[in-house]
Parts: C-alpha cells; sequence; structure tokens
C-alpha cells in the first residue's frame, strides 16, 4: 500500500523537488569582472560546447581568443558568432587535432610564430566513451587526446606562457576521476579495455599532472586549476547512444553549457587565486579529489612515462 502511495506520489514529488535539485546542480557561477584587453587565450575543443561558451566569455572581456579546433569550418561559424555577439573581432580559429601530434606540433609552431604573448590556456577539448581507437601515434584515443595530446600543448606552449606570467592554465577534467586508475601496465587499454573506465582513467590524469605541473611551476608566475564542469549537456557523450539517452531521460538536471563554462571561467579569471594553485575546482569552488589524484609517486611516475612516450625531456 505504502509503496503504491509511494509510486502515485513521486511524480508529484520529483515535480516539486526538480527546480531545486536543478538549481543545486547548476550553482556556481563565475562573477569575476575582469577584463582582459590586450590578453592571449587558447582554447582547446572551442568550437562546441563548454569550449565555445568559455571562448565567448574571454572575447567579451577583450581577449584576443584561438579557437584550437579539429573541424576548422565548423570553427569559422563559430568565431564568426562569437564574433557577432561580442563585437570582438579577434576572435582567430586554428587548426589543432589533439590526436596527432604532428597537428599539436605544428598548431604551436604557427600560434608561437603569430604571438609573442600567451595568457590563459584552457585545455578543454576532449573525448569520452569511443570505441577502443589509435592516435595518429598509436595511443589509445581517451589517454592520447584528453591527457598526452594536451601534456605535449601544454609543454610546447610553456615558455611563452612562462614569458607571459601572470598567466593560467586550466584543465577540464572532471568527476568521474573518481572512477580512474592509472594502470601502468596498461595505459594505453592494451591489456583490457571499457571505454567508460577508459575516459575516466583520463580525466584521473588530468588532475595528476595538474598538480604535478603546479609543483613544477613553483615560482614561475604560471598556475594551474584543474576542473569539473559538472554534468554538462555537450557533444562529449556523442559516441555512446546509451548516454545520449541517459542525457535526455535527465534533461532537467544537466547544465547547459554556459554553465559548465563557468568552472572553467572562474580558474581563468578570478584574482587571487594564485596561492589554491594545483587545486581541483567544482562550482567555482575548491573540490575534493580522489586519494589517487592525490597520490605523488603516481603523479610523477606518469609525468615521466607521458615525456617517454612523447620523446619530450623529463625536466620542463
Ligand atoms: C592538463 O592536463 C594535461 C594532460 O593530462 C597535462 O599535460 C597538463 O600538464 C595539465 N595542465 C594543467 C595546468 O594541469
Ligand atoms: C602554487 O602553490 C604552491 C603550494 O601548493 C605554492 O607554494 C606556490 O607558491 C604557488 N605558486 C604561486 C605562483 O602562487
Ligand atoms: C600511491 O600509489 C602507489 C601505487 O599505487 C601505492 O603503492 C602508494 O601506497 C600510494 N601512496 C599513497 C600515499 O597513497
Amino acid at each position: 500500500m505504502f509503496g503504491l502511495l509511494l509510486l502515485l506520489f513521486l511524480p508529484f514529488i520529483l515535480y516539486l523537488t526538480a527546480p531545486k535539485i536543478r538549481k543545486m546542480l547548476s550553482n556556481g557561477v563565475c562573477t569575476s569582472t575582469v577584463q582582459l584587453p590586450g590578453k592571449v587565450a587558447v582554447v582547446t575543443g572551442a568550437n562546441s560546447g563548454i569550449g565555445k561558451e568559455t571562448a565567448q566569455d574571454l572575447a567579451r572581456r577583450g581577449a584576443r581568443v584561438y579557437l584550437a579546433c579539429r573541424d576548422v569550418q565548423k570553427g569559422e561559424l563559430v568565431a564568426k558568432e562569437i564574433q557577432t555577439s561580442t563585437g570582438n573581432k579577434q576572435v582567430l580559429v586554428r587548426k589543432l587535432d589533439l590526436a596527432d601530434t604532428k597537428s599539436i606540433r605544428a598548431f604551436a609552431k604557427d600560434f608561437l610564430a603569430e604571438e609573442k604573448h600567451l595568457h590563459i590556456l584552457v585545455n578543454n577539448a576532449g573525448v569520452m566513451m569511443c570505441p577502443y581507437t589509435k592516435t595518429a601515434d598509436g595511443f589509445e584515443m581517451h589517454i592520447g587526446v584528453n591527457h598526452l595530446g594536451h601534456f605535449l600543448l601544454t609543454h610546447l606552449l610553456l615558455e611563452t606562457l612562462k614569458e607571459s606570467a601572470p598567466s593560467r592554465i586550466v584543465n577540464v577534467s572532471s568527476l568521474a576521476h573518481h572512477l580512474g586508475r592509472i594502470y601502468f601496465q596498461n595505459l594505453q587499454g592494451e591489456k583490457f579495455y571499457i571505454a567508460g573506465l577508459a575516459y575516466c582513467h583520463s580525466k584521473l590524469a588530468n588532475i595528476l599532472f595538474t598538480r604535478e605541473l603546479a609543483r613544477r611551476l613553483k615560482g614561475s608566475g604560471v598556475t594551474t586549476y584543474s576542473v569539473h564542469p559538472g554534468t554538462v549537456n555537450s557533444e562529449l557523450v556523442r559516441y555512446s547512444l546509451f548516454m545520449r539517452w541517459m542525457w535526455q531521460l535527465f534533461a532537467f538536471f544537466i547544465k547547459t553549457p554556459q554553465q559548465g563554462a563557468q568552472t572553467s571561467l572562474y580558474c581563468s579569471l578570478t584574482e587571487g587565486l594564485e596561492s589554491l594553485n594545483g587545486s581541483h575546482f567544482s562550482d567555482c569552488q575548491l573540490a575534493w579529489v580522489s586519494a589517487q589524484a592525490r597520490n605523488e609517486t603516481v603523479a610523477r611516475r606518469l609525468w615521466d612515462i607521458s615525456c617517454h612516450l612523447l620523446g619530450l625531456p623529463v625536466d620542463w
């Protein structure tokens, strides 16, 4: 009897609580009024979702914003849209395919030839739950794009970030890192592979790196942050039918890309955040990371292996 009543009332209860839950889920708004004239920003994966919103906000504040996109044509359309909505003509599109180290090196080379400065780097692009595939360099796609690709990009742009200090690097990670583990014997999913978990592993790698990088950048004036954007309706779920269904089912609870961009913006802009470098943020607040993500031994080892895989010196 009680069960039946509950069942009858459940939709009603959900209906009443949904706005509250939604508000809770979408809290955290970047209220910074910082303006960015003369500043240069790069946003990866900027032609849709959170990346696009982040780029748009930075452009509105007057920065010169580079949209680093795999699909340049689509990027150009987005750039036009942002130029129109913000009145800032300095929104530029450059080709960047994070699944190909040649493309990453070409992007960095051209960028450095064009620009003397870089103040904000938002490592936003990501893939989620794609079937087992490899990057041009033979890395498993999630670890290859989400981690190694951004690792190389950050490395190539770091000198310029240092010269432009105070500057910031923001890494879009995820709450999903809690499910992630770094299996050094199975980094590329050679032995076993579960698409959903591969995403979590790569997001854990993002956090480990943010912390390791923060340690290494001590005193350089470059500070680094990792971010959980929230559960956001974006193209990230494009590879998974199941996830697209889930997203539709729970659409009401899910953040818009604009809400999802708030924490990235908060970490890119908020004054006085420097002492919290290396930290993880969610809803524009400090957030807990898993024990794995705090493990310095794992962070160091992953750093060394990543350098080795990419043919980079270990100290940079
Ligand atoms: C962001 O993540 C990439 C890949 O894990 C890493 O190489 C880079 O150092 C990170 N940057 C920051 C600021 O955390
Ligand atoms: C970054 O954080 C560390 C502590 O984790 C601190 O010692 C260092 O001074 C900070 N760097 C900057 C530029 O504030
Ligand atoms: C870090 O991870 C390693 C390997 O997984 C483990 O042996 C070690 O106990 C961990 N250290 C801490 C402080 O959790």
